[in-house]
């Protein structure tokens, strides 16, 4: 299988779970990310709330709450429901439907085997996971990504083995459902349909990469594919197996976009996350916001004002990596090792612009929460346009399965 994504994938999804406030990790992580990417690729951002009942099953009513908030965080962040479509999982029951249908040709090693299911266990040994829900988890974020057949899904680190197990399952699937009868003279037929010119380029193509494994020329040939506008999806994804030898590629593999690791660090220099405590949520306010950094632990060694500190060892120094221009590092640098400076004059900088940041943001999710009736009509449309897509999908895959009886 080649590791190209043909352009006709060049779509993007990503989801989130809503389990509580988006944070600074969030943002400098996953959100500046997604709104880069909505300017370049067709997106689908979307809230996970069945992934989060997995977890929150006992006490669900934060899933609710959280949901309207996070879409709230994400459209102050500059994610744009014009360039994205924005939408609720469980607003998509397609999405259980295909998680169901897929569960039938998944292994029950390739769950058990996902590093994440054990890992969660040994982490949020608290709760009861050992449901038939959460080992499902990564097989119901497939179901997410083929429903849309993503070719990239920005994920974290964490997220990564979730995306292989969507390419073996999708592999499965072409492998089961993509062996038509007849199924080389479709193809042969399709070629045809393109024309004289594209059929003759479409054959040397495919002779180059079988016989010789050319690489460039399957990365030709599928975009030539992807550039046909008077053959049938059907015959497109006919040709797209055709090319590479195998059958209908009817649920394209996808690729993880791994997200680069946050740079950003939580209030004592662990990673920003929830579970530490250590958090700048979004929508803290202002004072509070600044309570929070002049309480923030600094370099131990530092007991008097007269004591030379070492800013490695301080997470504050962490915080000016990422807000703090060349010129305010080495006034840190230098004061601190010559203790010159104290750690509040040393925070000052800092804690002026996580509020620069956070103010215009800030501004928008109060515009937003004042207009609840406007965030609930982005997300009506989103969910329209999603939905229309899913069920072109799923159709697909029921048909492929012989389960299209009406
Ligand atoms: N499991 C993801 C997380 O915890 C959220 C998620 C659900 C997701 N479905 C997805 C991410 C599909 C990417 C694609 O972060
Ligand atoms: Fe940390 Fe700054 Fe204090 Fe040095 S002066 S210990 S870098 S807060």
């Amino acid at each position: 299988m080649s590791s190209e994504v043909p352009a006709q994938y060049r779509r993007v999804l990503s989801g989130m779970r809503p389990t509580g406030q988006l944070h600074l990790g969030h943002y400098h992580g996953v959100l500046k990310n997604w709104v880069e990417l909505q300017q370049e690729y067709k997106c689908y951002f979307f809230v996970a709330d069945w992934h989060a009942l997995t977890t929150h099953y006992e006490a669900p009513s934060i899933i609710a709450s959280s949901t309207w908030e996070m879409v709230i965080d994400w459209l102050a962040a500059g994610v744009d429901h014009g360039l994205a479509d924005l939408f609720i999982q469980s607003s998509i029951p397609e999405h259980a439907e295909l998680h169901l249908l897929l569960s039938m040709i998944t292994p029950l090693g390739w769950l058990e085997r996902v590093p994440s299911y054990k890992d969660q266990q040994e982490k949020l040994k608290e709760m009861d996971l050992a449901t038939y829900g959460f080992l499902g988890y990564p097989l119901l974020q497939s179901a997410d990504i083929l429903m849309y057949k993503a070719g990239l899904v920005p994920v974290g680190a964490d997220q990564v083995s979730h995306v292989e197990l969507t390419r073996e399952v999708a592999r499965r699937f072409n492998y089961l459902y993509g062996r038509e009868l007849g199924f080389e003279e479709k193809a042969e037929a399709a070629i045809k349909k393109m024309g004289k010119k594209n059929a003759k380029m479409f054959n040397k193509l495919r002779s180059a990469y079988q016989e010789n494994g050319d690489q460039e020329a399957l990365g030709v040939a599928q975009a030539l594919l992807a550039a046909q506008q008077n053959i049938t999806v059907g015959d497109v994804e006919r040709l797209f197996g055709y090319l590479e030898g195998s059958g209908r590629v009817i649920l394209p593999e996808p690729q993880a976009l791994l997200t680069k690791a946050s740079k950003m660090p939580g209030l004592d220099g662990q990673k920003m996350s929830k579970s530490y405590n250590n958090t700048i949520a979004l929508r803290d306010a202002p004072e509070e916001i600044e309570q929070k950094i002049r309480k923030m632990p600094t370099d131990p060694a530092r007991v008097r004002l007269t004591d030379p500190g070492e800013p490695e060892k301080c997470p504050v120094w962490q915080f000016h990596q990422v807000y703090s221009d060349e010129g305010v590092r080495e006034w840190v640098q230098e004061g601190c090792r010559s203790a010159g400076i104290g750690c509040l004059d040393c925070k000052q900088p800092v804690i002026d612009a996580v509020l620069r940041e956070l103010k215009p943001m800030q501004d928008r999710a109060q515009e937003y929460t004042e207009q609840p009736d406007l965030v609930r009509s982005i997300i009506h449309e989103g969910n329209e346009k999603a939905r229309d897509a899913a069920r072109e999908t799923l159709e697909e895959v029921k048909a492929a399965m012989s389960m299209n009886l009406l």
